[in-house]
């Protein structure tokens, strides 16, 4: 009897992630992340709401997506129109030019174009981690990423091509519903009796 709880625990620990509520995320992100801001209370539930929309606090969420276009910036000119030119003989441009899909890892549903390292992807890897660290259910090193892309974000980034990576992927997973989100309310029901 023991033996099949213990089994199934692990069963269900190894394949399926974890979802986590509203409040243990805010209190990981408490414990975890460091806010040098003054508003920080309502940022963190911008975060958390971010993660309720793109993830719905699934710690395993994976999603793949064609990858995205520059966020606009005036008229789209085509970054890349030797990328249209299918099937022309010497197809070796840079990869730059390649249709690229992105997967996006776990709760915070990171790219593994930006943020760690996937067979898939030769990446900038900011985070330094194996992707697969951002779907099991130890959420610090997800937090800690988390962190380095608040830092990141704090000073000018001084390569262009990292700066454009990180803001593809904050366009993308950016919701603006949640830009408004204050924590008294959006907390509320966080509050210890
Ligand atoms: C969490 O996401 C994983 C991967 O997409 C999925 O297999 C799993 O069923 C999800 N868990 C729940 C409870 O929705
Ligand atoms: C494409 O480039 C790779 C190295 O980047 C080279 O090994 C390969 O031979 C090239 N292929 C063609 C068709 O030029
Ligand atoms: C989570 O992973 C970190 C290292 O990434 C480790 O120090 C910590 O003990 C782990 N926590 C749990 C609960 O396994």
């Amino acid at each position: 009897m023991l033996a099949v709880v213990v089994v199934l625990f692990l069963a269900v620990g190894v394949s399926d992630g974890v979802i986590l509520s509203k409040c243990e995320l805010k209190q990981q992100l408490e414990e975890g992340l460091t806010l040098q801001i003054p508003n920080s209370a309502d940022v963190l539930a911008q975060i958390v709401c971010h993660v309720q929309l793109t993830s719905g606090f699934n710690t395993s969420a994976i999603k793949t997506i064609p990858e995205p276009q520059e966020p606009r910036s005036g008229p789209r000119r085509g970054r890349s129109p030797r990328g249209n030119n299918k099937g022309g003989s010497s197809s070796n441009e840079s990869d730059e030019d390649k249709d690229e899909v992105w997967t996006l890892y776990g709760l915070f549903q990171l790219s593994d174009h930006v943020v760690c390292n996937s067979a898939q992807s030769r990446a900038l890897n900011l985070c330094r981690l194996s992707c697969d660290k951002l779907i099991d259910d130890n959420t610090s090193d997800d937090i800690a990423c988390v962190q380095t892309l608040i830092n990141a974000l704090t000073y000018p980034i001084p390569d262009p091509e990292t700066a454009r990576h990180i803001h593809k992927m904050i366009s993308l997973i950016h919701q603006p519903e949640c830009m408004t989100m204050k924590a008294t309310s959006y907390f509320a029901i966080c509050q210890t009796p």
